[in-house]
Order: structure tokens, then C-alpha cells, then sequence
């Protein structure tokens, strides 16, 4: 199967580190120009460092908070200003704080519309005009809660389903500019976000962190959380040219976790 990831021109959205950077690094790999970002310059730069072998020049990094409208738009200008257009867009960004309905305050629903929701829309929007050009792929990395909502996550359960939403609409809309837009949705993948969320929960079950994750495995099929490599391996094919014919559709990748059919 050729994916003919060379050449292209990918900007991969929050990917500093777990399933952004995993994502960036495996098209790096294909022959893609990436262009990293996040807020954190030393992290970036680190990982600019870490992909230098394989990238030879071809990786960049911009620093970008995804819930500013103007830091999007120069992340967006300068991806198509350093590699000369953008074909290929993941976006993605930090997960919204834990918290039932009852702890939570307007302004940490605000926030996470903001980074989880408008960030998208924001990202999208910019990119549009370069994706037009030749035709592109999106992908949206969601969560499995837009499948089976997760207890203590509910700003997750709400803001994610409307990526969804957005991007069923969107496969109509882009579909005339061959524009091909689909949502991934990680189930347990083994990335410092997973390991924050099971101490959390350890916390308020006042028991370890490894009783936290020995459960949760219990509870998939595959009995293990997923590596992001293996996640970056699906969004590098709905990427590529081998995809050709699915969009509007959400995936999970969840070692078979979620039950709903
Ligand atoms: N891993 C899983 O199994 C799983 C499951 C369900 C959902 N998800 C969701 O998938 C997304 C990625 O997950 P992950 O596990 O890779 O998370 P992660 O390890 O926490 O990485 C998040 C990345 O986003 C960047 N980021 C955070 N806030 C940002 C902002 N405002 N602007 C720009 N960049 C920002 C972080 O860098 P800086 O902090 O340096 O900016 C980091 O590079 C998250 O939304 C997460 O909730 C993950």
C-alpha cells in the first residue's frame, strides 16, 4: 500500500509530545515537511532535536496556544510560509480539566469549548485556503467519548461530539475541493495525559496508580493500553493518498474498550 506521504506538507496541531508528536514523527518518517507546535519552546525545540535524523531539515516548530485565534493564524501562515502550502492538517489539542457538573464554573466551560471545540474550527478555517489548493486530508483527534461518555470527564463528553459534528458536517462541505476530514478516538493510549487522568483517579479512590491501570486493562480486550505509535499508524493512513473514499467518519482506536456498536 503506498502512501505517498512524501513531499506533502503536514501541520500537526498540540503535538509536543504523546499522539500530536507521535503523529508528526511517523509522517515525518513517510517523507512529510511537519510542522510541530505547542506552547512550550524548550519542549518543541527538544523535539525538533529528537526527529533531526530522520527529518533532515524537514521538521519545524511554531509556538502556538491553539485557544488564541491570532497565534493560530501565524502557526497556519508560517507552516505554508516555511514549506510552501499545506496539504495535510491534524488537529488536536491539551484535554480539558477532570470535574463532574457540579464542580465546574462558566469559565472552565468556556475554556474548553475553546481549546477542545473552537480551536478546530479556528485551525480549519485557516487552513482552508491552502488545503483548496490541491486537495487535502484533515484528521481530528477526538476521544472515546464520542462514543460511550466517560465518568468525571464530562467538558471531554460534551465538547468532543461536536468535533464530530463539525466533521460530518464539514466532509459535505469540503467534499467539492477533494478535502477528505475524519475524527480518530483514542481509547487508553499510553501518553503523560493517560498517566495524569489514572492519578487522578487513583487519588480519589486512595488507591496506586498501577491498581488504577491494572483495572482499566482488565477492562479492555486487548488487555493493554495502546502506544501512540500505533495511534499515529491510523492517522498516517487517513492521511495519505490509500485513503481515498472515507471521510466523515470517526474512528476508534481503543483495543476494542468501547462496547457500543
Ligand atoms: N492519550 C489518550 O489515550 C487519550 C484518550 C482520550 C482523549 N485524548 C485526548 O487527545 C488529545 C491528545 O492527547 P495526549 O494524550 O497526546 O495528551 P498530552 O500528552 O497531554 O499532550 C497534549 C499536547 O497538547 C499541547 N497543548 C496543550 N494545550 C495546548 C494549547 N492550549 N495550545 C497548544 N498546545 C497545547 C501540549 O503541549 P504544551 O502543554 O507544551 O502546550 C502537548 O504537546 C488530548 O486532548 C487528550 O485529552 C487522549
Amino acid at each position: 500500500m503506498e502512501l505517498n506521504l512524501a513531499g506533502k506538507t503536514a501541520l500537526v496541531a498540540a503535538s509536543s509530545q504523546g499522539l500530536g508528536f507521535a503523529i508528526a514523527e511517523r509522517l515525518v518518517r513517510e517523507g512529510a515537511n511537519v510542522m510541530i507546535s505547542g506552547r512550550d519552546e524548550e519542549k518543541l525545540k527538544n523535539k525538533i532535536r529528537e526527529l533531526e535524523e530522520i527529518s533532515q531539515g524537514r521538521a519545524a516548530f511554531y509556538i502556538a496556544d491553539v485557544t488564541k485565534a491570532e497565534d493560530i493564524q501565524k502557526l497556519v501562515s508560517k507552516t505554508a510560509e516555511r514549506f510552501g502550502g499545506i496539504q495535510l492538517l491534524v488537529n488536536n489539542a491539551g484535554g480539558p480539566p477532570a470535574g463532574s457538573f457540579e464542580e465546574l464554573t462558566d469559565k472552565e466551560w468556556v475554556h474548553a469549548f475553546e481549546l477542545n471545540l473552537l480551536s478546530y474550527v479556528r485551525i480549519i478555517r485557516e487552513a482552508l485556503p491552502y488545503l483548496k489548493q490541491q486537495g487535502g486530508k484533515i484528521v481530528n483527534i477526538a476521544s472515546s467519548s464520542i462514543k460511550e461518555p466517560i465518568s468525571g470527564l464530562i467538558l471531554s463528553n460534551t465538547f468532543r461530539t461536536g468535533i464530530v459534528g463539525l466533521s460530518k458536517t464539514l466532509a459535505s462541505e469540503l467534499a467539492p475541493y477533494n478535502i477528505l476530514i475524519n475524527t480518530i478516538a483514542p481509547g487508553r493510549i499510553a501518553t503523560d495525559r493517560v498517566k495524569h487522568l489514572d492519578q487522578i483517579r487513583a487519588d480519589q479512590q486512595g488507591i496506586d496508580i498501577e491498581t488504577v491501570e491494572a483495572n482499566n486493562k482488565a477492562g479492555i480486550p486487548l488487555k493493554r493500553y495502546g502506544t501512540p505509535e500505533e495511534f499515529a499508524n491510523v492517522a498516517a493512513f487517513l492521511l495519505s493518498d490509500a485513503n481515498s473514499y472515507m471521510t466523515g467518519s470517526s474512528f476508534l482506536v481503543d483495543g476494542g474498550m468501547i462496547k457500543a456498536i
